[in-house]
């Protein structure tokens, strides 16, 4: 299987200076935790990292720390995230069958669950992970005032990785450039074009840093883990 991890943000939530990827957790950066997690699912045979140019020395010696048993390869990403995993998508190897898109952001994510995305890949189908929400979510207008309480039952919150037959999943992304299509995940072109995606629960702590109170959250959880 391959995988994408998407490296290429700012991080502006985050506050940081740089790229939030490389900002120290538990004494590693974000991106070698999400590295490791990689690197150890053993239904992973090839990785890209899609990062922005003024990163690549940075992501290029997390690499060689990492020191991967498989193909680690550098691509450069684009102004949104979207555009990072098409790029991605461009680069993949043309033996690629299946791709797994994994936010670098989410460095507690667990092999287990990366293998699990994986074997339903394999299977042929498109999954996401995702956790049923546990808040009650409020749609509101712009005035702030509430307009609609969905029924929670249905909520789920979504999360990478995130996995698709590669054909379907670059054609999607065309198809998305074409007609100007913008989305924040790579489910929601599917879900446009009226393709099946199925949810895999994810654990609890398959969060995505992206405020500082996710760095404190994050150190607490890998420091539970040593
Ligand atoms: N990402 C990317 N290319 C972009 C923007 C985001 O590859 N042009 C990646 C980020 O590096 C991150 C993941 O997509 O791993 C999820 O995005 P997000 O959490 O929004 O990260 P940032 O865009 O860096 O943060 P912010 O939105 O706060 O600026
Ligand atoms: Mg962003």
């Amino acid at each position: 299987m391959h995988l994408l991890i998407a490296a290429a943000g700012s991080g502006r939530r985050m506050g940081a200076t740089g790229n939030k990827l490389l900002l120290p957790v538990a004494g590693r950066s974000v991106l070698a935790w999400t590295l490791d997690a990689s690197l150890a699912c053993p239904a992973i045979s090839w990785i890209g990292i899609v990062g922005q140019p003024v990163d690549a020395a940075a992501i290029a010696a997390i690499v060689a720390e990492a020191k991967p048993d498989l193909p680690v390869q550098w691509i450069e990403g684009g102004d949104t995230r979207q555009e990072s995993v098409s790029r991605g998508l461009a680069a993949l190897p043309a033996a690629a069958g299946g791709v797994l898109i994994h936010d670098g952001a989410r460095c507690l994510v667990e092999p287990e669950l990366l293998a699990r995305c994986a074997a339903a890949v394999q299977q042929g189908a498109a999954v996401i992970a995702a956790t049923p929400v546990t808040d009650t979510i409020k749609q509101v207008d712009g005035a702030g005032t509430i307009t609609a309480t969905p029924d929670r039952s249905w909520l789920w919150a979504a999360q990478t990785p995130q996995g698709f037959p590669v054909q379907q999943l670059r054609a999607a992304h065309a198809t998305a450039t074409e007609q100007g299509w913008s989305v924040t995940d790579d489910a929601a072109l599917f879900e446009r074009l009226g393709l099946a995606v199925q949810v895999l629960e994810a654990p609890a702590s398959n969060i995505k840093l992206t405020t500082p109170f996710d760095l404190t959250v994050a150190a607490a959880v890998l420091a539970s883990r040593c």
